[in-house]
């Protein structure tokens, strides 16, 4: 048996799917494994909305990935539960944040760089929240609310870390802006949200434009129709409606952007910034 494997090439045998039962095939993909899990090691990460959803995943596969996790969310006991899910726990902090309060997200670096001499040189901006109504029936709270919340919290807390990294001296950065496909095509009931969103876009573009001189790249991500508990309030007959416009004909997992958030974080993207990347399972509308 020995003999027969030692004349295969590796990539005969290295394939995710391979169903040999190669001894080799077992050992590159441990490897493989392992690589994976560095991608991230010796990073402190910041994620906001790290209490729900798609935050809570990113949370998850960062600290897969090896990084040191600060779960921020407006949701204290939701930012700790989040913690509790995650490899090594105490190795990562959760924290009260309120992204739209500068004070909230000051206290909150200084909270990180006392607990682990540093500021965090990965950000993933996943807080987010909808308020959902059609143009001619939305208030001016509601419309603000969602912009303060997704557009302005998303600027304070870029522009906090970025200052926090030049302040530290360190030269090298990610930033990953959650945004939404609606920033593109809009979607009826959610002008804010909408507009909200494609200024995210606008916002990472000119981020990443201004920090690249210091090392940080700033993307930004836009998920399609993610299960997640924002969306549990969408009516039966628009899922449904929704479906019908995704190629992949399923909606997506949070844990799948989580994957893409956390190779834009990693120096595997080493290339990409001021980039708007869908993930959405082909959803076209
Ligand atoms: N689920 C989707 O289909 C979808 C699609 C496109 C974009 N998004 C975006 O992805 C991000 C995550 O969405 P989700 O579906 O996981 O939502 P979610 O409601 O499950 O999670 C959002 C989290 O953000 C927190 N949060 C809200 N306001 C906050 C604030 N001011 N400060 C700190 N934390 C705050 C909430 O407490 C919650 O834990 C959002 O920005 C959302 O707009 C989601």
């Amino acid at each position: 048996m020995t003999d027969l494997w030692s004349y295969l090439p590796l990539s005969a045998c290295i394939h995710a799917d391979c169903r040999l039962q190669c001894p080799l095939a077992v050992d590159v993909r441990s490897e493989d494994r392992k690589m994976a899990a560095a991608i991230l090691s010796g990073k402190i990460a910041l994620v906001t909305g790290g209490g729900s959803g798609i935050g809570r995943e990113i949370c998850k596969v960062l600290a897969r990935d090896g990084a040191r996790v600060v779960i921020g969310d407006r949701n204290g006991n939701a930012a700790r539960e989040t913690r509790d899910l995650l490899i090594n726990p105490d190795t990562h902090m959760d924290i009260v944040l309120d992204v739209k309060e500068r004070e909230s997200v000051m206290s909150a670096i200084h909270a990180t760089v006392k607990k682990y001499s540093s500021p965090p040189s990965l950000a993933a901006n996943a807080a987010g929240i909808t308020k959902d109504n059609f143009l001619l029936k939305m208030d001016d709270t509601s419309f603000m609310d969602v912009i303060d919340v997704n557009l302005k919290g998303t600027y304070i807390v870029t522009q906090i870390v970025a200052g926090a990294l030049l302040q530290a001296g360190i030269n090298e950065g990610s930033i990953v802006n959650i945004s939404s496909l609606v920033a593109k095509n809009g979607n009826i009931g959610q002008s804010n949200y909408a507009a909200s969103k494609a200024g995210v876009i606008a916002f990472s573009q000119t981020a990443a434009k201004e920090l690249s001189r210091l090392g940080i790249r700033v993307n930004a991500l836009l998920p399609g129709f993610i299960e997640t508990p924002m969306v549990k309030t969408v009516p039966d007959k628009l899922r449904d409606r929704f479906l019908t416009l995704i190629s992949a004909q399923r909606f997506g997992k949070p844990e799948e952007i989580a994957e893409v958030v956390s190779f834009l974080l990693s120096n595997k993207s080493s290339y990409i910034t001021g980039a708007a990347i869908e993930v959405t399972g082909g959803l076209n509308f």
